[in-house]
C-alpha cells in the first residue's frame, strides 16, 4: 500500500476545472447561443473526465480489489455518470424547447447530482485509488488514455 496523493490531486484539479466550466454556464442565465456554447464546453469535458474514470481509473481499481466491473466503486460511479448523462440530455431538450423554467429546473437537478457525485469521489473513490494504485501504474493509465485521446484532452489554462 502506498500513501501518495498523486491521483486525488490530479482528479481534484479536474473537478475544479469542471466546476469553473459549470459555473460559467450557470452564470449565463438566458437561453442564448453563448449559454449553449458554454454548456457544450462543459459537456465535452465532463464526458472526457467520466471516460477516464469509467474506462481506465476505476476498472483498474476494481482489478486491484478483485472485483468485477459490475461491482464496487466502479459500478457506483458508473451509475452516477449515467444519471449525469441523462440529466444533461434533459437540459439540452429544455434548451431546444426554449423553455426557461425547464432550463432552470434541469440545471438545478444537474447541479445537485454533480455536487453529490464529486463529493463522493473526493471522499471515497480517489482516496482508495491513492492507496491501491501505484504511481507507476497511474503514469501508465495516463499514457493509455493519452494514446486513445483522439487529441481530446482539452487545454486547461
Ligand atoms: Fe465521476
Ligand atoms: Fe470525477
Amino acid at each position: 500500500m502506498n500513501h501518495t496523493t498523486i491521483i486525488s490531486e490530479f482528479m481534484e484539479r479536474e473537478h475544479v476545472y469542471l466546476d469553473q466550466l459549470w459555473d460559467a454556464f450557470l452564470d449565463e442565465k438566458k437561453n442564448t447561443g453563448k449559454m449553449r456554447a458554454l454548456f457544450q464546453t462543459f459537456k465535452e469535458y465532463i464526458l472526457w473526465h467520466m471516460k477516464l474514470e469509467d474506462e481506465f481509473l476505476f476498472p483498474w481499481l476494481n482489478n486491484h480489489l478483485g472485483l468485477d466491473a459490475e461491482e464496487g466503486l466502479a459500478a457506483l460511479a458508473r451509475r452516477d455518470h449515467q444519471g449525469i448523462v441523462k440529466l444533461m440530455e434533459l437540459l439540452e431538450l429544455a434548451s431546444a424547447d426554449e423553455d426557461p423554467e425547464k432550463i432552470e429546473l434541469e440545471s438545478l437537478n444537474l447541479d445537485k447530482i454533480l455536487k453529490a457525485h464529486r463529493e463522493r469521489e473526493r471522499e471515497i473513490h480517489y482516496h482508495v485509488c491513492d492507496n491501491f494504485i501505484e504511481p507507476e501504474e497511474w503514469r501508465k493509465i495516463l499514457e493509455n488514455i493519452n494514446a486513445l485521446s483522439l487529441n481530446k484532452w482539452p487545454k486547461k489554462d
